[in-house]
């Protein structure tokens, strides 16, 4: 599979979650803008690679959303996409193109599914251009709510970021699941959930933890109390075991406009348009054990790796 990012601070966590689950082969890491300017996540996410000491391909993607002024989640995020977080300089060469890299993995046959953690932007130009490259490839998507945003009261903020490349991508009639805050918003932590040390002890363990701190304390200047929400961690979950979620066929619409609910998304009301699966329901507390499972996996890693 290939992971569309824009890291971001709970990107990082789905990266980590992903790179140590065995049922997923990450083949390859796009960069989209979203979270933070193309630059600063395409940083972050090579610098994350070379963390995990991963030699997975980056490819850089759109700087821009399709038609729509941009806009970026800097005030949630931090300085430069993760807060001030530690990660290493990138010693890996440059990022190739995202679209370039797309179709190279789609070309060989290496992808059969696609995980978007950001705005669609890189995947709605690629079906604009080359819409067949695409075809049996599923997208899960972390994105999307039926039930009122998190960037305005309508919108969610990957959709809000391209409203056009989500209706792009929405109504493709590609096989998509879409992961939107009615279930990441049951998939929460807070400090109390954790136990001292939740990630073990090592470099890594300690990133984790405060990784994952700087998320419940970004979250908290909004919510009033520290706590995570594991937006996309929810979307790799869905891709290593759909089985945590209830799916229901959606037909829905995006508000594409440059105005007031630019971003919404709402179910279509008459016929025709193809359809996509929505997650209406979540097993949070399985998907919450999985994930700080293979989170200790991750950061277990290294010490694995040292010791070899
Ligand atoms: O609304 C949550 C989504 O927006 C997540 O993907 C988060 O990283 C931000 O991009
Ligand atoms: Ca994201």
């Amino acid at each position: 599979m290939l992971v569309d990012t824009d890291p971001g601070l709970d990107d990082l966590l789905a990266l980590a979650f992903a790179l140590a689950a065995p049922e997923l082969r990450v083949e390859a890491l796009t960069t989209v803008a979203g979270n933070a300017p193309l630059a600063a996540v395409t940083e972050n996410a090579a610098r994350f690679l070379e963390w995990s000491g991963s030699r997975i391909p980056l490819g850089e993607g759109a700087a821009e959303p399709l038609d729509l002024s941009p806009r970026d989640a800097l005030e949630f995020h931090g300085e430069h996409g993760r807060a001030g977080l530690w990660l290493p300089e990138a010693q890996q060469p440059a990022p190739d193109s995202a679209l370039r890299l797309l179709r190279r993995c789609l070309g060989e046959g290496r992808l059969d599914r696609i995980v978007a953690l950001g705005p669609l932007t890189n995947l709605a130009l690629l079906l604009r251009e080359e819409a067949e490259l695409l075809a049996g490839v599923e997208i899960v998507w972390m994105g999307g709510s039926l039930a009122g945003g998190n960037v305005t009261p309508w919108a969610e903020f990957n959709c809000y970021a391209d409203p056009s490349a989500a209706a792009t991508v929405l109504g493709s009639g590609l096989r998509i699941r879409v992961i939107g805050l009615e279930v990441t918003r049951q998939c929460r932590l807070r400090p109390s959930d954790l136990p001292p040390e939740p990630f073990g002890r090592g470099p890594r363990a300690e990133w984790l933890a405060e990784l994952l701190n700087l998320l419940m304390q970004a979250e908290g200047r909004s919510a009033g109390t520290p706590r995570a929400t594991l937006h996309d961690p929810a979307a790799v979950a869905a891709a290593i075991d759909p089985g945590l979620f209830d799916f229901e066929p959606r037909r829905v619409v995006v508000d594409v406009a440059e105005g007031e609910r630019r971003g919404e998304i709402v179910e279509r009301s008459g016929p025709g348009g193809p359809a996509v699966q929505w997650a209406v329901a979540v097993d949070a507390p399985r998907l919450i054990e999985r994930f700080l499972d293979n989170l200790r996996d991750w950061a277990g890693a290294e010490a694995t790796r040292r010791a070899l």
